[in-house]
């Protein structure tokens, strides 16, 4: 029955809303506070505001620093592993829309920046949503070779592996483009190649540079090719580490690279791992556009980055099988962890799940499903497990449509009664219909 379902994974992805039409949507809602209090500070709010509360409670939390959660654990593995380099997680969440898209070459149409998949504050600050936001200021105080992690936000479906707040780690490494840059850069892919080609690892590659992968105008091709390989062999290498290290399994780490495109890099890859029988996409990589480093006086050189999520990784390293678990406060999940140890987790419970489904009609103006995941979240927090789109439909005459939702009600840390399920499902049902007025059909 499930696999027949219509998950939100399709409409979100493919409905994105611009921001013109999602501010109609706005303006139908109820009236909005004048400033809203993030991190012990007012900001002013305005047409565009379309954070919540329960988003703005996540904001201080800092999961990935620490030491003793898998998030902080993985964060620790990654830094130890990269040796040198300046490890950075304090950096606040928010940030201009400049700093999250302008400055890394977003275009202006870019999905990504639609009042659908982000958070704004006001039209001048948002809430990240990836940790490359940092690159330009850390490349301009100076630093050469870094890793930051912080947590970042994305609106978006309610399941067990997304969740509106999660935790990446960007890291980057800048050669100088003369003779002793390239000297090093040419020692350390000989060390690396080295210690890989005696490890217990098959990589599927593909060439640095091709057409459809190319090399920057600004860059010798040869150059952009060295710094490729250097990336591949650290990424590589970190992906040994982590996936190599457990237990006694002769069975090699199997990686494969993958072209891919993204507005801040050039050559850009995404890398796989094969894990428990399956291809996992863990990061996201390339060769900086050189406008990047202009932008951040870094003058006569040429870096990589890569950037990948916490959570991801801890998910399969750990065996943590829903993503609100990071969030648990249970001594029952947060005892089973310790610093610098990557341990199997063992599921304390698992409590019966109490579905209820609920349609309405949209208003005239739509209804993102994002929007409906917000309201459900804010409503319920982490007691909604999942939030599937069951059935849509256009009445023939009116050209109204209805859709119905399914909502999974599942506490993680107790059992809820019907009674509880129905109260929590009257409270989004209300705020649903006070929020979008739309009209509830059951
Ligand atoms: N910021 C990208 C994301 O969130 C990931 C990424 C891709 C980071 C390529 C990088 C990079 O530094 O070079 O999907």
């Amino acid at each position: 029955m499930t696999a027949l379902l219509c998950r939100l994974v399709a409409p979100a992805r493919v409905a994105r809303a611009n921001i013109s039409i999602s501010r109609r949507l706005l303006s139908a809602q109820a009236p909005r506070p004048s400033t809203v209090s993030l991190l012990g500070k007012e900001y002013a709010t305005d047409d565009v505001t379309n954070i919540t509360s329960s988003i703005a409670e996540k904001l201080g939390r800092d999961l990935h620093r620490k030491p003793a959660h898998p998030l902080g654990i993985i964060r620790g593995l990654i830094e130890a592993h990269f040796t040198g380099f300046t490890a950075i997680s304090d950096v606040s969440p928010l940030v201009t829309p400049a700093r999250n898209f302008d400055d890394l070459g977003f275009p202006e149409d870019h999905p990504g920046r639609a009042l659908s998949d982000s958070y704004y504050i006001n039209r001048g600050l948002m809430l990240r949503t990836h940790t490359s936001a940092h690159e330009v200021e850390t490349f301009r105080a100076g630093e050469r070779k870094w890793l930051l992690s912080a947590d970042v936000y994305r609106r978006d479906e309610i399941d067990a592996s997304h969740y509106p707040v999660f935790h990446q780690m960007e890291g980057a490494r800048v050669f100088s483009n003369d003779k002793t840059g390239m000297q090093e850069l040419a020692n350390d892919t000989a060390r690396l190649a080295s210690e890989l080609e005696r490890a217990n690892i098959e990589i599927e590659d593909i060439p640095h540079i091709s057409s459809t992968n190319p090399v920057q105008p600004e860059h010798d091709p040869e150059t952009s090719a060295l710094v490729a390989h250097h990336l591949k062999l650290s990424l590589n290498s970190l992906i040994l580490k982590l996936f190599g290290g457990h237990g006694a399994s002769t069975e090699p780490v199997r990686v494969r690279w993958i072209e891919a495109y993204f507005p801040f890099t050039s050559p850009s890859y995404e890398v796989e791992v094969f894990y428990r029988g399956k291809w996992l996409e863990i990061l996201g990589c390339g060769v900086v556009k050189q406008s990047t480093l202009d932008r951040s006086n870094v003058p006569d050189s040429i870096s990589w980055a890569f950037g990948l999520g916490l959570e991801r990784l801890a998910m399969f390293l750990f065996s943590i099988p829903d993503i609100r678990l990071f969030w648990s406060q249970d001594e029952r999940f947060l005892s089973q962890f310790s610093p610098g140890k990557v341990t199997t987790f063992k599921a304390y419970s698992k409590y019966p799940p109490n579905s209820r489904d609920l349609s309405f009609w949209l208003p005239g103006t739509g209804l993102h499903d994002n929007d409906f995941c917000d309201v459900v979240r804010d409503t319920v927090g982490d007691l909604a497990e999942t939030v599937e789109l069951i059935d849509q439909f256009t009445h023939p005459k009116t050209k109204r449509t209805s859709k119905c939702f399914r909502i999974n009600y599942r506490s993680m840390d107790k059992s809820l009664t019907d009674e509880e399920a129905n109260a929590l499902h009257e409270q989004v049902a209300s705020r649903v219909q006070e929020k979008f007025g739309v009209e509830i059909r059951n």
